[in-house]
């Protein structure tokens, strides 16, 4: 495959983007698994997978136990993993803080992988708090902004996609509009550190803690990173009515990308797993 093959594979939809914002999909389903070992859930215990998005996660749950439900917002996304899952998981299309699921059954496991950025925390734990059987427990992951010192590729990769942009802007005569239409809207940024999370949460006691580190450390994992922002300012430039080519995009890209690519290891991601489990069962 040539250098600048490899972007022309990823196709334009949710699962695409995100792989290739942390280097691919296996460098993304390695961290979900990774999050599902930790998990250690019982045979067949009840969970609820909060946010299961297109069901990546789920695949890895069902290794485990086949009573899963899952609750997601999206239904272009409900509609995806209902492609791939199997009849028996159930999924239900709506918001998971409405009262739909709050005081229907109690759970041995509540998993919400890459979802937690989405909910105000303290509804996240009064929620999941609610929903768990006397011994069931939490677990979760959360984006740190930072980790020793270091911060994930993306926060610094805006300042070459935005350098990207106005030498493409440049090259076809046009007025780089203003950054704020331009920003990802894909990538949550994160205010969480490692001492975010005390011994108490919420209505929640933290059990468990491990640091997961997502690297984009290899040929391969770079090529997929370069094009997650390619994609990016493809669908941009539509909206904007040019359309430079994929060669001119890719060099462009990469050549303002290639700098922060030259370690052989780079933070695509860093992320707590965390375990809780609910105080209100001491009171009942
Ligand atoms: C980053 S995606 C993660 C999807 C999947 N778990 C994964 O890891 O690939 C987060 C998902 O949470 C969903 N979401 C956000 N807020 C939600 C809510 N209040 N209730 C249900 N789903 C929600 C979004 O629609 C999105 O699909």
């Amino acid at each position: 495959m040539s250098p600048s093959a490899n972007y022309q594979y990823i196709l334009p939809d949710y699962n695409s983007r995100v792989f290739g914002m942390f280097g691919g999909q296996q460098k993304y389903e390695e961290s979900i698994e990774r999050l599902i070992e930790f998990a250690q859930i019982e045979p067949d215990s009840k969970v609820l997978e909060l946010c299961c998005g297109t069901g990546i996660a789920t695949k890895y749950i069902m290794r485990y136990s086949s009573n899963i439900l899952g609750v997601e917002l999206n239904p272009k996304l409900v509609t995806q993993a209902r492609t791939h899952l199997p009849s028996y998981i159930s999924i239900l299309t709506q918001n998971g803080l409405n009262s739909g699921i709050k005081h229907k059954n109690k759970y041995d496991l509540i998993l919400c992988v890459n979802g937690f950025h989405y909910f105000n925390p303290a509804e996240f734990y009064d929620l999941t708090s609610g929903l768990l059987a006397p011994e069931g427990k939490v677990v979760f992951n959360v984006k740190l902004g930072e980790y020793e010192r270091n911060k994930p590729i993306h926060y610094q990769a805006y300042t070459a996609y935005f350098d990207a942009l106005k030498e493409l802007f440049t090259n076809y005569g046009l007025h780089l509009p203003s950054i704020s239409g331009l920003s990802d809207r894909g990538f949550i940024n994160s205010k969480f550190t490692e001492e975010s999370f005390g011994d108490i949460i919420g209505d929640l006691y933290l059990n468990r803690k491990q640091i997961n580190k997502v690297l984009i450390d290899n040929p391969e994992a770079k090529e997929n990173y370069i094009g997650y922002w390619v994609q990016m300012i493809q669908e941009l430039s539509l909206g904007f009515g040019f359309r430079p080519t994929k060669d001119n995009l890719y060099s462009v890209i990469k050549k303002h990308l290639s700098p922060l690519l030259e370690q052989e290891e780079v933070l695509a991601k860093a992320e707590l797993f965390l375990e809780a489990r609910s105080l209100r069962r001491a009171e009942s």
